[in-house]
């Protein structure tokens, strides 16, 4: 073999391996997310996560801050009737942690973005959506021409009987605002958890105020009712 030919010969076979190191990842044998495979039982590629795994981040490990609840809802006897105390006991009463001036005033600003249009500036339930025809919640505070538009829906709902929303725990307040009631929707995806507290603080010092017989009119500056845990 000539030296020139020698070089083509080889040229050619470099060419040859280095088109072998072709490698592409994408051709090797994998299954895509949500492809059936035949390879589990159920019929299903993307495996279930081990029982017990927690998200990044959503341990919430505290359930009286992240849920406002102390206790499990109590199970339907078979007569029929739960107890009010029992309905009642499963809210927290006490806030999780202490209510501070700069706690009201963060929850007076978040009640004016997210509650005051159909609660109201003062927790009265006359909201601009509900005065253009929205269903009208129960007022925060006893109202003096309706002496029955201040009652717990959902508490008497779930057998507690009359309650009136200033009596009711903090922990029930914190508990629709995560998961909504009835017509009203949840509020947990535009309001953080710290937030839902500093709201539920608010809407105490509304009922406080009220209760004493002066129109809080947004400007309420009574402390909470209850101490912290
Ligand atoms: C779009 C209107 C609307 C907004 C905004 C709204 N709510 Fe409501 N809310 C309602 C209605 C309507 C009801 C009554 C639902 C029913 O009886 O079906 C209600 C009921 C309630 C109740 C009483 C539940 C019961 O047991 O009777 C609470 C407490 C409450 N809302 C708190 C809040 C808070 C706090 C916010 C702000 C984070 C808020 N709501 C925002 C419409 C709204």
């Amino acid at each position: 073999m000539t030296a020139p030919r020698l070089s083509m010969a080889l040229c050619a076979a470099l060419a040859l391996g280095a088109s072998g190191c072709y490698q592409d990842m994408a051709l090797q044998p994998k299954l895509k997310p949500q492809e059936p495979t035949s390879f589990w039982a159920d019929g299903r590629s993307t495996r279930p996560p081990v029982e017990g795994t927690i998200a990044r981040g959503a341990l919430n490990e505290d359930t009286w801050y992240f849920t406002g609840k102390v206790k499990e809802a109590p199970s339907t006897p078979t007569t029929g009737t739960v107890s009010a105390v029992e309905v009642l006991g499963q809210y927290a009463d006490a806030f999780p942690e202490p209510v501070t001036e700069a706690t009201l005033k963060r929850g007076r600003e978040r009640y004016n973005i997210y509650c005051n249009v159909c609660h109201g500036q003062t927790g009265a339930a006359d909201g601009t959506i509900v005065m253009r025809g929205f269903l009208k919640p129960p007022a925060f505070w006893e109202q003096a021409d309706d002496k029955r538009a201040h009652l717990s829906r959902g508490l008497k709902y779930q057998g507690a009987g009359d309650v009136a929303l200033a009596d009711a725990p903090v922990g029930y307040l914190f508990h629709v605002i995560t998961h909504g009631y009835g017509a009203m929707g949840t509020y947990s995806a535009q309001v953080p958890v710290a937030d839902r507290w500093a709201i539920v603080a608010y809407i105490r010092a509304l009922q406080e105020a009220n209760r004493k017989g002066g129109v809080a009119a947004n400007t309420a500056a009574a402390p909470a009712t209850e101490g912290a845990r």
